[in-house]
C-alpha cells in the first residue's frame, strides 16, 4: 500500500530543515499541505542548480508547482501569500485556502511589533500571528479568509474553499498528500516551553484537529531534527559556551532566521527532547539534517539520557567518530535515523532508507 498521508514535523525549535525533506518527498505526492502556523515560518529549499527559495506560507512543494493547500489552523497574511506565489511561480489557481483560515491584518502586525512583551520577552517574529490567533479564540466576526477578505483573495486568483472536504475527496480517489509542519515541538503552545513558544499547535495531532484528517489515515510521520540545536527568540536552551564553535556553526550552517534574519542561538543536540517529541508525534521515520555542518569541530557534545556526553570531533561523515555519535543517539531513541542530510542541495544525502541512497552517495 503506498503511503497516502505523510506528515513532516520538527522535533526541535523549528528551522530543522523540514523544507528540505519535503522537497525530497514531494515527487511521491499529489499535493502539499500546510496545517499549522503562519508566515512566522521560513522554509528554505535549495534545488539542484543551487537556487535558493525561502517560503513563508505556501508548502515547500510549491517550488515544484504542486497543488498547495492551507487548512484551518493556518493564519494567512495576504501580502505574504502574494509574495510566495510570485517567488515560486505557482499558478494561483493551484492554491487552495480554507475559508476558515484567520487573516492576519496590519493591526495584528502593529500590535505584535509594538508590544514589549511580544518583542522583548518572547522575541516573536513580529508577523502578527499571536494577536490574530487571539482574535480567533475571542471569536471576533469577519476575520477569516471566507468572510470580508474573500474578494481580496479571489482577486489574487487563489481558491477559497472547504479544504477538509477537498482533502478527503483527494484521499477517496487514491491521491497522496504531504503535510508540512511549521515551527517545532519545542515551540508548541502546549508541549513547548511556555510562554517562550508560538501560538499554535506544532505536532502530528494538529493534522487531525486542524486539517480534519483522522489518525488512522496517517501512514507515515517523519520527525526532522538538526545534528545540533538552534533557537530564535527567548526560552530555555542548552547553549554552546565556546564562542568560536558558535560562530563556526552559525557561519557554515547559515544560522540566521529565514523570516527575521536574526542570528539564531546555537546549542548542542538535546536527545532527551527528541525522545519525548518523537513519542508524542508518533514518528515512523527519523531524519537528521546538517550533519556536515559539524565536520571539523574539535569536539561535539550531546545531552543523552539526561547526561552531557562529549564526543571526539570528525572531519567527514564516513569517520568512526561520526558513527559513534549516530549510534549512541539511535540507541537512546530506540529508532534508526533513516535519513541523514549532508549538505543543502537536493541530492546531498548521506544515508537514505531506499535505493536512492546509492545514487546520492
Ligand atoms: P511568533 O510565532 O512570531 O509569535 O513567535 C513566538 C516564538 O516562536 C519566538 O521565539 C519565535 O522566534 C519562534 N518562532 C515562530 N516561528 C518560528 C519558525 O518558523 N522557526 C523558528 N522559530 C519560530
Ligand atoms: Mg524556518
Amino acid at each position: 500500500m503506498p503511503e497516502q498521508v505523510s506528515v513532516v514535523v520538527c522535533l526541535q525549535w523549528g528551522d530543522s530543515g523540514k523544507g528540505r525533506l519535503v522537497d525530497y518527498l514531494a515527487p511521491q505526492h499529489d499535493a502539499g499541505v500546510r496545517f499549522n502556523g503562519a508566515n512566522n515560518a521560513g522554509h528554505t529549499v535549495v534545488t539542484d542548480n543551487g537556487d535558493k527559495t525561502v517560503l513563508h506560507i505556501l508548502p515547500s512543494t510549491s517550488v515544484d508547482k504542486k497543488r498547495a493547500v492551507l487548512t484551518p489552523g493556518v493564519l494567512v497574511d495576504p501580502s505574504v501569500l502574494q509574495d510566495d506565489i510570485l517567488c515560486t511561480g505557482i499558478d494561483p489557481s493551484f492554491v487552495y485556502i480554507d475559508k476558515r483560515c484567520p487573516v492576519i491584518t496590519q493591526s495584528d502586525i502593529d500590535e505584535d511589533r509594538s508590544s514589549s512583551h511580544n518583542k522583548e520577552k518572547i522575541g516573536t517574529t513580529g508577523r502578527g500571528v499571536g494577536p490574530a490567533m487571539r482574535k480567533q479564540i475571542e471569536r471576533i466576526e469577519g476575520l477569516r479568509a471566507g468572510d470580508k477578505y474573500r474578494d481580496l483573495l479571489n482577486d489574487m486568483g487563489v481558491q477559497i474553499t472547504d479544504t477538509v472536504r477537498l482533502l478527503h475527496s483527494v484521499l477517496d480517489k487514491g491521491g497522496r498528500l504531504l503535510f508540512e509542519g511549521a515551527q517545532g515541538f519545542g515551540l508548541d503552545i502546549w508541549h513547548g516551553s511556555y510562554p517562550y513558544c508560538t501560538s499554535s499547535l506544532c505536532t502530528t495531532g494538529a493534522v487531525c484537529t486542524n486539517a480534519g484528517i483522522p489518525w488512522n489515515r496517517i501512514s507515515a510521520v517523519y520527525g526532522v531534527f538538526k545534528a545540533y540545536s538552534t533557537r530564535v527568540g527567548q526560552g530555555p536552551f542548552m547553549e554552546i559556551l565556546d564562542e568560536n564553535i558558535v560562530s563556526t556553526i552559525r557561519r557554515i550552517g547559515q544560522e540566521y532566521g529565514a523570516t527575521t534574519g536574526r542570528p539564531r542561538r546555537v546549542g548542542w543536540l538535546d536527545a532527551d527532547l527528541l525522545k519525548h517529541a518523537l513519542r508524542v508525534n508518533g514518528c515512523t521515520h527519523l531524519c537528521m539534517t546538517k550533519a556536515d555542518v559539524l565536520c571539523g569541530l574539535p569536539y561535539v557534545v550531546a545531552s543523552i539520557d539526561h547526561r552531557v556526553r562529549k564526543y571526539e570531533g570528525w572531519d567527514s561523515l564516513d569517520s568512526p567518530a561520526f558513527s559513534k555519535y549516530i549510534n549512541d543517539i539511535e540507541e537512546y531513541l530506540g529508532m534508526r535515523i533513516g535519513f541523514i542530510s549532508a549538505g543543502p542541495r537536493r541530492n546531498d544525502w548521506f544515508r537514505l532508507p531506499d535505493s536512492r541512497a546509492m545514487m546520492a552517495r
